[in-house]
């Protein structure tokens, strides 16, 4: 898996009003769009492209255009979708696929509640958002799911990851044999003992939603 930390001090200036915890839902869901066109630009560098012939008003040129099949964005519900107008400013002609998933704040077990998934992945660019990856585990479920449907090109864009989760989808990516990029705002110390990553941002869903 190749990781890809998107170190600019703009991304860095909009994490830091993002951790910070007097920051409203509001001003919360504005950042994290423009973060996520941030790192939506470094997530899409490799998007397959086809040349075109064009004319400027002077002379014919080459240019290009994204390749078909269009490729596909996931957002994790419920936080995931607070990423989506981000990745979708960049990339309007992708279609969207959802994916849902709850982990149980007691055992941290993860279970999908919903989905709603082209048939097939093969031979499509798939780039899944979510912005905590935290202990890996839904990350883990959510390749599995798109493994079985097919994906053999998967870019993940999460705002913040924990080395220990980062760890653990490493290892899945690998198992799975599926090639997986992973690109990132930062990467924080670690997880705590409620699995919430340290310093964080706390509760992405209840920031970007409030507490439902
Ligand atoms: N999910 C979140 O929203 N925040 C964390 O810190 C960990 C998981």
């Amino acid at each position: 898996m190749r990781v890809h930390v998107a170190d600019h001090p703009l991304i860095n200036h909009k994490l830091t009003y993002l951790r910070d915890e007097r920051t409203d839902s509001p001003t919360f869901r504005r950042l994290a769009e423009e973060l996520v066109t941030l790192l939506a630009y470094e997530a899409t560098r490799e998007v397959r492209v086809e040349p075109f012939e064009i004319r400027t008003p002077v002379a014919p040129t080459t240019g290009i255009k994204l390749s078909k099949p269009k490729p596909v964005i996931i957002p994790i519900l419920r936080a995931g979708l607070g990423m989506l107008e981000g990745m979708t400013r960049l990339l309007p002609s992708a279609e969207v696929g959802f994916l849902g998933m709850v982990r149980d704040e007691e055992t941290l077990e993860v279970s999908a509640y919903a989905n709603r998934l082209p048939d097939t992945l093969t031979g499509r660019q798939v780039f899944v958002i979510d912005p905590m990856l935290a202990t890996g585990h839904t990350l883990v479920m959510a390749f599995e799911f798109l493994r079985d449907l097919g994906a053999d090109d998967i870019t993940t864009v999460c705002l913040i990851a924990a080395p220990e989760g980062i760890e653990t989808v490493r290892a899945a990516a690998d198992q799975l044999g599926i090639p997986v990029t992973l690109v990132v705002g930062a990467i924080d110390e670690r997880l705590d003992e409620r699995g919430y990553i340290v310093p964080g941002l706390g509760d992405a869903g209840d920031r970007l939603y409030g507490v439902v």
